[in-house]
């Protein structure tokens, strides 16, 4: 049995890129029968980059309803708010004071920014103290991230094995899992679908409002409806691909080669396969944003529990320390 963690940045909901790329492979991963899983929605790293409370308040629960909404079961991982484990800036802490300062200054979270010094908060500087903090909190084993994150990783390992080095035997040194980005949503422009681009196609919306976001902003040629179209670098036929079935994909491709189906056609086959394929999440993730009670609870449950793991491990660093 193996012990994996990993946390998911709270900054709003989350979109279908985010859905497909990142959520449901977590989810199947944390269900593998023999894996103990842990996963928290890290809100004070959040709090680096967001500074008002009704904001990250609405971004933590939009995340956890669409983790849950996407079917991960609360008994068998452990799901929690970072924010309710405080245990974790005690660990921090220490960790700050076992890493040299000229290593830090090395971390892209921080060098991206470094260029406009005074939009860096001493928070995103000691960042990676606090992911660290976050997965030795637990004697996590395994960390499930994206490439990106993969310094942050590297500093965690440096920063266990400078303590234990120094203190003697005390964490557990954890091994990053990469996840190869294999699938790449687009975006309604047909660039990669991020935040940052404002290019997202966000799942849990109205039927309505999807319409019309697809219809607006999905980029498509002026081929005249009678005409053949090639389907495949289109972005309605690459998006409809992810979400349709794989008989479904091969019938649109075949219309819209065969010319009299237009563009405008292919949209709506896309937007009824978000409308239908995503029905059951969307309505679950409906219920749980206006049923905030089942939320709080659920993620009180996971810090619960969290806390069982934590509280031992802080011991045996604060024995080590000489507290
Ligand atoms: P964004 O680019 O919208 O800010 P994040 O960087 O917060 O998204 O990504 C969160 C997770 O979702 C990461 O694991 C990332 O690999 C995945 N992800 C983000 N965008 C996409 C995409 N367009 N296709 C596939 N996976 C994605
Ligand atoms: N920094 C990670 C990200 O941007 C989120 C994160 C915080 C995390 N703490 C973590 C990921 C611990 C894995 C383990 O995606």
């Amino acid at each position: 049995m193996a012990r994996i963690l990993t946390g998911i940045q709270s900054t709003g909901a989350p979109h279908l890129g985010n859905l497909l790329g990142a959520i449901r492979p977590a989810i199947d991963l944390a269900h593998q029968d023999d894996n103990e899983s842990f996963l928290f929605i890290a809100d004070m790293h959040s709090l680096t980059q967001i500074k008002g409370g009704s904001e990250l308040r609405e971004n933590t629960y939009s995340v956890a309803a669409a983790w849950m909404a996407f079917g991960l079961d609360t008994d068998r991982t452990v799901f929690y708010r970072q924010s309710d484990v405080t245990e974790v800036t005690e660990l921090a802490w220490y960790l700050n004071c076992f890493f040299p300062y000229q290593r830090l200054t090395l971390a892209h979270s921080f060098k991206d920014k470094s260029n406009r010094l005074e939009d860096v908060n001493s928070g995103l500087f000691s960042y990676p103290m606090l992911m660290a903090a976050d997965i030795l909190l637990y004697d996590a084993e395994y960390v499930p991230v994206g490439k990106d994150q993969l310094q942050h990783l590297e500093m965690t390992r440096d920063v266990a094995s400078r303590f234990n080095h120094k203190m003697g035997d005390t964490f557990v040194v954890p091994k990053e899992l990469i996840r190869e980005d294999t699938q790449l949503i687009p975006g309604v422009d047909g660039g990669k679908m991020s935040k940052s681009k404002g290019n997202t196609i966000n799942v849990f919306d109205d039927p309505k409002v999807l319409k019309k976001h697809i219809n607006k902003n999905i980029i498509t040629n002026a081929t005249p409806l009678e005409d053949s179209k090639e389907p495949n670098g289109s972005v309605v036929y690459e998006l409809y691909k992810y979400v349709a079935s794989e008989a479904d994909a091969k019938s649109l491709a075949a219309k819209l080669r065969a010319g009299g189906y237009g563009w405008g056609h292919a949209k709506k086959d896309l937007l009824e396969a978000l409308v239908d394929g995503f029905a059951q999440e969307r309505d679950e993730f409906n219920r749980l944003m206006s049923d905030r009670s089942t939320l709080d609870a659920e993620l009180k449950k996971g810090a619960e529990r969290a806390r069982l793991v934590a509280q031992p491990v802080l011991e045996r660093v604060r024995s080590k320390i000489g507290f």
